[in-house]
């Protein structure tokens, strides 16, 4: 490939003065001319921050992604991003994945790189860098952080998130001491890497060795293992060579990349976040993805891994069993083997040689842990525009259910209220939670799995139904409906719900309705009119405005891709050509 082939050769090539001004920048940095002109220059866009304690490791893993790099004869410039901190950043990172995919799209176009390695790990950081890197359409490979280590408590290996809920319970319920819940702090958090169950991260990165966007075989791999510094590496050769072949995100993500995405999250029982974020990155390069299609593959598609929160073991367990690349061999009948991946062989190519190194852990297709997936799309008069339920982490007894709504306004009502002994819940009771969507939450948090009420808990009920227009974390678990749309925020019905309102949820139908008379639901929101906006200015009030609804992955509707119109034109502005002054 000749040099003016590079994008990176409109900056670095040209003999005029922008040539010398762009060459000079770099080589300030104590880079070469030798080393830069003629040479893919390899973004390396990372996600390292002290605020996001899963992603500690990034900098040695860029070192890593800079040797391949090298090695392949490209030119590595690593640059930060914003980075989404899941458990520090209020009200909830997901408020901040548009904005971080904005910082890493227009980055990535503004500068002069021929091919991206997205670094990412913690929940949102994997879907903002994904969808940033969709839109600016830039050759592009992502090498995750993988899942942390197991902690210990008394004896038995913890996940980050699935089991922390179960001894929260535990405490309420009076089952555990004070005194052995702080010995569970000490003990939770050993190390960097992110949740290392089928949680939101490692479903996400799960999901995008799916998609083909990563090497195969580099999801599940520890964080603290060497392996993943390998992967590192040769990911950064794989980058040198996808600049040189110009293969671009826009010719990986295809509809078949999200059908495989899709069967993948169904057979892993991975978080309902990845639905949001597969519904976005679908809506960036213009293919049309609905909720209708994850619900036609969870029917058609069982749950093989046995990993928390659905199943018994962490990701470790499964990237010894086979990781996901054994995942997809199993899956084979139900992918599209032909689609594309970064490494420019196609799926069913890359799996081929996989194999099932442990049955416990990876079922065959034959004898699943669950026949349908593990992800439900529900409609009805309560979720005209849909919700979803994690059918495989809830209670198979309340799958089909009737019963009076119990309200909460917002988070800080469930914080007063939940565990007051006088609150009138029975174990029919349906806990509605509102005012807590895209619009209202804001940001949509992960509320949406209520706590049972203490006063259940210590009758020995540990799941009650849940309703909200809140995510919910993809470690947790119970029957837990979310996601609603419209949200109550934007005046869906969930907002016209009142104490002891008969609801109605019947999964195997995929209905949930709130048997209430539709002139009565719409004289109450009339007589209730729209909510106060909760931000003026900022990034917040840009936010409120373009924020698209659950059923559409909460992107700005301004991000999408636009039918018929190409990508975004390159940069404007002084590159090679212009022989002006200072
Ligand atoms: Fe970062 Fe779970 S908190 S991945």
């Amino acid at each position: 490939m000749s040099q003016t082939a590079l994008r990176s050769a409109r900056w670095f090539g040209g003999d005029d003065l922008a040539g010398f001004i762009h060459r000079a920048t770099l080589h300030a940095e104590g880079i070469s001319r030798a080393a830069l002109v003629g040479r893919p220059v390899v973004g390396i866009c990372n996600s390292w921050s002290e605020l996001v304690s899963c992603n500690l490791h990034f900098r040695a893993l860029a070192e890593s992604v800079k040797r391949g790099v090298l090695l392949a004869g490209g030119l590595p410039l690593e640059f930060p991003t914003i980075s989404l901190g899941e458990n520090l950043m209020k009200p909830t990172t997901m408020l901040f994945r548009n904005l971080m995919a904005m910082d890493v799209e227009e980055s990535i176009r503004a500068y002069p790189l021929d091919a991206v390695v997205l670094l990412g790990g913690c929940d949102k950081t994997v879907p903002a860098q994904l969808l940033g890197a969709a839109s600016a359409d830039v050759p592009a490979i992502m090498v995750t952080g993988g899942p942390a280590q197991p902690a210990v408590f008394r004896g038995r290996q913890l996940g980050a998130g699935t089991d922390l809920w179960h001894y929260a319970d535990e405490l309420r319920a009076g089952r555990m001491t004070r005194e052995e819940f702080d010995e569970l702090e000490a003990a939770a958090t050993p190390g960097f890497g992110h949740c290392n169950e089928m949680g939101t991260a490692s479903s996400m990165t799960s999901v995008v060795e799916a998609l083909g966007m990563c090497l195969p075989g580099t999801a599940t791999i520890p964080a603290v293992d060497a392996a993943r510094q390998r992967a590192a590496e040769a990911t950064g050769r794989r980058a040198v060579e996808l600049a040189r072949e110009e293969l671009r995100p826009s010719r990986i993500l295809t509809a078949e990349a999200f059908d495989n995405a899709i069967t993948l999250l169904m057979a892993v029982g991975g978080g309902t976040n990845v639905v949001l974020h597969l519904l976005a990155l679908a809506g960036r390069v213009g293919v049309p993805l609905t909720l209708d299609r994850f619900d036609e593959i969870s029917r058609r598609t069982p749950v093989i891994a046995n990993v928390r929160p659905t199943g018994k073991h962490l990701v470790e367990q499964l990237h010894r069993a086979g990781g996901v690349p054994a995942l997809l061999k199993e899956l084979l009948p139900l992918l599209c083997a032909e689609a594309a991946t970064v490494t420019g062989r196609t799926l069913g190519e890359e799996v081929a040689a996989a194999s099932v190194l442990d049955r416990e852990v990876i079922a065959r297709l034959a004898a699943p842990l669950a026949a349908e997936g593990g992800i439900a799309v529900l409609r009805g008069s309560l979720a005209p525009d849909g919700a979803i339920v994690k059918q495989s982490a809830a209670s198979p007894a309340l799958l089909r259910h009737r019963g009076p709504a119990l309200v909460f306004e917002d988070v800080y009502d469930v914080q007063a209220r939940i565990d007051d002994p006088g609150l009138p819940v029975t174990p029919e009771s349906v806990l509605i939670l509102r005012n807590s969507g895209p619009r209202g939450g804001p940001g949509m948090p992960e509320w949406g799995a209520i706590p049972v009420p203490q006063k259940l808990l210590r009758r020995g009920v540990d799941d009650v139904v849940r309703v909200s227009d809140a995510r919910m974390s993809g470690t947790a678990y119970g029957t837990v409906v979310l996601h609603v749309a419209p949200e109550s925020y934007a005046g869906g019905p969930l907002r016209a719900v009142q104490d002891g309102d008969p609801v109605v949820l019947d999964v195997a139908e995929r209905r949930l309705d709130l048997d209430v008379p539709e002139a009565e639901v719409r004289r109450r929101l009339d007589a209730l009119g729209p909510p106060e906006p909760r931000y003026r200015r900022g990034y917040g009030a840009l936010y409120a405005e373009h924020v698209l609804q659950a059923n559409e992955g909460c992107d700005f509707d301004f991000l999408r891709a636009r039918p018929g119109e190409a990508a975004e034109p390159e940069p404007y502005g002084l590159l090679s050509g212009w022989v002006g002054g200072w």
